[in-house]
């Protein structure tokens, strides 16, 4: 896989950093599929992407039609199955917890594909050992 292969994001984790990274992603011009384990938590994600994006549209970093074609990429889920069966590239960001990323990597490496890229936001775990249960050693 070459970096024009990736087109679809998957983020996990709609808090801090998720909301932030899906942001990132969607503004320069990637779809993304972000999730988070309830509808309402991935909607309290969009609504900061909503409020960053008119800070940076106070400040003549965005134009205004970015705000709405920018939300217009991401689309939000509390289904994980839903935001991984597309995925190019998945970034992890859920709290800090290595029995959960496990959990979280063990579950996306049954329902995304087989070229997808599976990484982690993680602040110190070990890459290796977030990806131990899944058969795609070479792509965490
Ligand atoms: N906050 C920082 O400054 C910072 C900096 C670098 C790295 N990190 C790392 O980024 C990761 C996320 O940190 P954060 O600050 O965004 O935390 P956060 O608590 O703001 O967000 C975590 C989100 O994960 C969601 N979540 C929990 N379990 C989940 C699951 N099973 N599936 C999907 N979503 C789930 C929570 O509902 C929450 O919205 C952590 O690993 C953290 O160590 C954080």
């Amino acid at each position: 896989m070459t970096l024009d292969d990736i087109q679809q994001i998957a983020v996990i984790g709609a808090g801090l950093m998720g909301h932030g990274i899906a942001q990132e992603f969607a503004f320069a011009g990637y779809q993304v599929h972000l999730h988070d384990v309830s509808q309402a938590q991935v909607d309290a994600g969009m609504e900061r992407i909503r409020d960053n994006l008119q800070v940076f549209v106070e400040n003549d970093l965005a134009g205004p039609d970015q705000i709405d074609e920018t939300l217009g990429r991401i689309h939000g889920s509390d289904q994980l199955e839903t935001v991984g069966r597309e995925a190019d590239f998945v970034i992890e960001a859920v709290i800090e917890n290595l029995p959960l990323k496990q959990e979280v990597f063990r579950q996306l490496d049954q329902i995304c594909p087989p070229r997808t890229i599976l990484a982690s936001n993680t602040t110190a775990q070990m890459p290796s050992q977030i990806g131990a249960f899944t058969q795609r050693q070479d792509k965490i």
